[in-house]
């Protein structure tokens, strides 16, 4: 920031949850991803506000466009620690990314000369293609990515989308359909679509941890040869590894759609709690959907490399990988570009799965007590319900409050609705136990090394569940800092799934490329 801010002096604890802070800006970039106002002389009067405090930022661009933005505090840097730090004293201040939108819109208005943040990333790369591609096969969304010219991206589908979801559906009377087509089936009839396929792959039907997934399944599932875990749709069976092959053969279509080019080799990535029959199964799948697999990359390095941690110094940086279906905190060491998982801690049972679940839960205890019919033992209800949860989490990350709509659930003996309205808050308080067990990982984990928050480098986060935000707050509470957040959360292991695929086959790489993204 060029020019100092202004802020008034708080003057009681309640004025705090409102600074009002106004930024003369440069560059919208540097407000929208971290605004970090830096106390120069004359410049903040700011008595430490608690970290999540609610931030008024009035911006003003080059453009003359004049904004009105809340943010909330994500870190603070006293005086007397910057002193003895040897750096400048500040307040860092995250903002929604629907502000950053805005921000951004605002900034770009009649204005072709504002100028633009540095990028290290490229638009729209051309040139020639790595022979191997990455695949981040996720519990619930797959990406796939590759060496374009010299910068690596994450492949869209035919209609741009980076994300497919790792869905599998059968419908009646057609070839079996992959991602986006298996998500409608599955809106339509749950007991044909098959998700979260990757909790249950490489398992024994008699591993007690798969259950539970099994039985709240809408398709039924039964015990195959050596104990493995057979899908029954319309009397049809189905290993669990040609389920997964089907989404693999999905990326690999993608990936030779977009680089005109047949693609035979793949690293992929899996969590590193992964053990051998995992690994086995999924290489199983690979071969299924005709690729060879140059590599199994534990999914924190791949995200490591992505945000290009350990480029230059020698550093200790933690992993903060919050997915779909699975936790996985990890501690490594980078020395001159060697990666080395020091410590690790997953929990291959708790992701974004189990926020869906926790809300569906208590839509369930409250559809019950009203009309005394038990959602969770409809397996079609349940699922709708499921689906309906995931998007009000997604809204409740920009929005203090969503609408639960889902018309007709029950039809029988009479229609009955859900109509609800969720708040953030309560939102917060049911899945409030989800961020602390992923908490106690992290603690778990530097415990066992005998190493402080302060002693990491740098904390990375990413898996869609960080786009919450209590989930990211609490995070950079526990750790004290800044978080490095800088590529798409979701796209971060496919990305270094695609920069080890190049390494692999020698095809050199300058770096990440990023395109539009949607969903
Ligand atoms: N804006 C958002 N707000 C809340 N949750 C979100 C948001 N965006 C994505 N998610 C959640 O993030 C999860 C998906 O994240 P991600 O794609 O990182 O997981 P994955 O790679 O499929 O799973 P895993 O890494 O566990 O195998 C889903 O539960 C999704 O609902
Ligand atoms: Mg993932």
């Amino acid at each position: 920031m060029s020019v100092p801010p202004k802020v008034p002096p708080p003057k009681s604890e309640s004025h705090q949850r409102e600074l009002r802070i106004s930024i003369k800006c440069p560059d919208w970039k540097q407000v929208a991803r971290l605004a970090s106002l830096n106390a120069g002389p004359g410049g903040i009067f700011v008595n430490t506000p608690a970290i999540g405090s609610g931030v008024e930022l009035q911006v003003e661009l080059p453009n003359g466009n004049k904004l009105k933005f809340t943010g909330q505090v994500q870190r603070v840097l006293s005086a007397e620690r910057a002193k003895a730090e040897n750096r400048s004293p500040g307040l860092a201040i995250r903002l929604g990314p629907e502000h950053e939108a805005q921000l951004r819109r605002a900034a770009e208005e009649g204005s072709s000369t504002s100028p633009k943040a540095p990028t290290t990333r490229k638009k729209h790369p051309e040139g020639p293609v790595a022979s191997a591609i990455g695949i981040d096969f996720g519990t619930t969304y797959t990406s796939v990515s590759a060496a374009v010219g010299s910068w690596v991206m994450v492949l869209p589908d035919e209609a741009g989308r980076t994300l497919q979801p790792s869905l599998v559906a059968f419908p009646e009377g057609e070839p079996p359909c992959v991602g986006w087509k298996a998500r409608q089936v599955l809106v339509q009839d749950p007991r044909r679509a098959v998700s979260s396929i990757k909790r249950i792959m490489g398992r024994k039907f008699s591993d007690p941890s798969v259950a539970g997934l099994l039985q709240q399944a809408a398709y039924r599932s039964s015990r195959g040869s050596n104990d493995s875990i057979v899908i029954e749709i319309d009397n049809k069976t189905h290993q669990v590894v040609e389920i997964c092959a089907l989404i693999i053969g999905r990326a690999r279509e993608i990936a030779e759609k977009y680089l005109h080019t047949k693609v035979k080799k793949a690293v992929f990535t899996v969590p590193v709690g992964f053990g051998q029959s995992e690994r086995d199964a999924l290489r199983r799948a690979a071969q299924i959907a005709q690729l060879e697999v140059l590599e199994i990359f534990d999914e924190p390095l791949a995200g490591a490399l992505a945000y290009g941690t350990g480029q230059k110094k020698n550093e200790v940086i933690a992993v903060y990988d919050f997915g779909g279906g699975t936790f996985d905190f990890s501690v490594l060491d980078i020395v001159h570009d060697n990666f080395r998982v020091c410590g690790t801690k997953g929990d291959p049972w708790l992701g974004g799965d189990d926020f869906d679940l926790a809300i569906a839960n208590s839509v369930a205890d409250q559809f019950w007590r009203s009309h005394q019919v038990e959602l969770r033992q409809r397996a079609i209800e349940w699922q709708r319900l499921l689906l309906a949860c995931e998007r009000v989490k997604r809204n409740l990350s920009s929005a203090e409050s969503a609408e639960l709509v889902i018309e007709g659930i029950v039809d029988s003996p009479t229609p009955m609705d859900i109509r609800q309205t969720i708040a953030r808050s309560q939102f917060e308080a049911l899945c409030k136990e989800l961020l602390e067990r992923s908490l106690a990982a992290c603690t778990e984990t530097l415990d066992a090394l005998k190493l402080a928050p302060s002693d990491l480098t740098d904390v990375v986060v990413m898996g869609g569940v960080s786009r919450i935000p209590f989930v990211k707050n609490g995070v950079g509470r526990y750790f004290e800092r800044e978080l490095v957040q800088t590529v798409n959360p979701e796209e971060a292991v496919a990305l270094g799934a695609g920069l080890r695929a190049a390494q692999c086959v020698s095809h050199p790489v300058e770096g990440i490329a990023s395109i539009a993204t949607s969903e």
